[in-house]
Formats: C-alpha cells, structure tokens, sequence
C-alpha cells in the first residue's frame, strides 16, 4: 500500500491517468526540467578567432584573414560555421543575417549585389537592409572586434 502511494505521489499525471485507463498525450516533466536549456550557439570549432561571448552573441576578431572581405564597404562573407551572412555597410557598420533563405530554408547559396542576397536555389532577392525578410540580428563594432546578438 505504501509503495502504491509513494508511486502516486511522484509519477507525472499522464502515467497515472494511463494507468488507469484515461488515455492523455503530454510530456511529463517537472519545474526543474523545463529550467534546463539548451545552448543556442556553440563555440565554432573551426574558427579560434570567433567565439561565444556570452549564450546568445558572438564575438569575431576582424583581424583574422579569413574576415579580410569585411575590410572594403560592400564586402561580404558567409559564415558557415555559424550559419550567418555577414556585409560591410558602412567604416562603422557591419550587418548579419542568417544564412537560411526565408523561401525555403536553403543554406550557403547566396550570392550580393552589393544591396541584396540571391538564393540561387529559386533566384529569390533578399535586401540586406534588415527591414526584409532576411533575418537580420543586432551587431556592434568595437575596433576590429565585431559582436553578433544571435537572439
Ligand atoms: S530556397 Fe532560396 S529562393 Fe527558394
């Protein structure tokens, strides 16, 4: 009787409804699950000269070679790693857009103009002036150390 009890008292509620026959989709789960959270970036592993500031931005060192395309207003890379496009707009701007086309989610098929991304999977144009449908996110510039709030 007393295990019975001990069973009722901690077992989540769908599993006692089933148990008792009343069929009930639902995740079980308890305040502290849902306190745990995954990491929505990691450290890339390919790039020592970008990281993880704090769980959502991203620092970069534009020092590194690999970002020289940033150096010249109008150049623009993707990073893969971090699946983000980056574009020079100005000696004090540079903006980040995910690199997921908004039609259809391909990746890492973008081509710029110098003011809009094409996806050359269906040849939609996306304006890289954050006011699009291009997921665009927050970015600051201090010296050569670029900071991307991936939300
Ligand atoms: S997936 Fe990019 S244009 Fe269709």
């Amino acid at each position: 009787m007393k295990n019975r009890r001990n069973f009722l008292k901690t077992a989540c509620k769908p599993i006692v409804l089933a148990t008792l026959g009343i069929p009930i989709i639902e995740a079980c789960s308890t305040e502290e699950d849902s306190n745990v959270t995954a990491p929505t970036n990691s450290t890339p592993t390919d790039n020592s000269s970008s990281q993880a500031s704090s769980s959502n931005e991203l620092e970069i060192d534009l020092d590194d070679n690999r970002f020289s395309s940033l150096k010249e207003v109008g150049g623009w890379l993707n990073f893969t790693s971090e699946n983000i496009l980056l574009v020079r707009i100005s000696d004090s701007e540079i903006r980040a857009f995910d690199n997921a086309c908004p039609h259809q989610g391909t990746r890492n098929r973008w081509s710029f103009d110098g003011s809009n991304f094409t996806c050359a999977r269906h040849g939609n144009s996306f304006s890289a002036s954050c006011s699009g449908s291009l997921k665009c996110f927050d970015t600051s510039l201090d010296g050569n150390i670029l900071t991307v709030d991936l939300g």
